[in-house]
């Protein structure tokens, strides 16, 4: 894909996306985890190049690929080395876009030798802890040129939930992921999603690819930055 052709939208600006899962290890060969392919972070995060960000990814395990070398992608397995990292790099950012499914808990210890069945009765309980809300973090400590997009993944009552985190965590923008559509959501291609913003603006982009999502979620924030 020839790039030598970027759009100006985001020139400037550096955004730093967050995508995919984590996992969260309970011993060497087992973890807690969730269905996200990394598919809409990625996508975003290669709009924003495209329009001529300067893009950090902080990525969860992911079997997707980047197409632009030039994107910085930073690997992390658990929602912790994810806070790290979106510690070192959000000072920095213009614009934060976490897309991560971040797992809400993570065992409370993890065992250094392989958890054996025998040691067990027929039930066995695993104890975890809340993670720290990164997104809700970043929206708190919000640089005055920041702008903080996060998403929402509801089942039910999606607008008045989405709208709940959206102030709670003092960010200027929410993505509800709408789980209405049997094409949209976790390994899919395709997306429906409606993006609302702290300001009353609402926008309902109809099932299309990931990455034609993605662009429309570049115009939304461009925007609002210059609004
Ligand atoms: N998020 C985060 N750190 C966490 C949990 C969530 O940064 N430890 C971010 C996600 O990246 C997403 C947003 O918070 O942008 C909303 O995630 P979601 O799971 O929909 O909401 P939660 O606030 O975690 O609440 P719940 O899962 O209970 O609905
Ligand atoms: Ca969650």
């Amino acid at each position: 894909v020839a790039h030598f052709f970027r759009g100006h939208l985001l020139q400037h600006k550096k955004v730093l996306v967050t995508a995919g899962p984590t996992y969260e290890p309970i011993d060497p060969v087992r973890f807690v985890g969730n269905h996200s392919s990394g598919k809409m972070g990625f996508a975003i995060a290669e709009a924003c190049f495209l329009q001529g960000a300067d893009v950090v990814l902080v990525a969860g395990p992911s079997s997707e690929k980047l197409n632009y070398d030039e994107i910085k992608r930073i690997n992390i397995t658990t929602a912790n080395e994810m806070l790290e990292q979106c510690k070192t790099e959000a000072p920095t950012a213009d614009i934060i876009i976490m897309n991560a499914a971040v797992a809400d808990f993570t065992p409370v210890q993890q065992a250094t030798q392989k958890i054996k069945k025998e040691k067990s009765e027929s039930e066995w309980q695993l104890t975890l802890v809340k993670t720290t809300d990164i997104l809700a973090l970043l929206g708190h400590s919000k640089l005055p040129h920041q702008y903080v997009m996060g998403f929402a993944l509801e089942t039910e009552n999606e607008l008045k939930n989405s709208l709940e985190k959206l102030n709670a965590k003092k960010i200027d923008s929410i993505v509800l992921n709408s789980l209405n559509n049997a094409h949209a959501g976790f390994g899919f291609d395709t997306n429906q999603v409606t993006i609302i913003s702290k300001n009353g603006n609402q926008e309902v982009v109809p099932l299309k690819s990931k990455t034609e999502v993605a662009k429309e979620i570049v115009v939304f924030i461009s925007k609002e930055i210059n609004a």
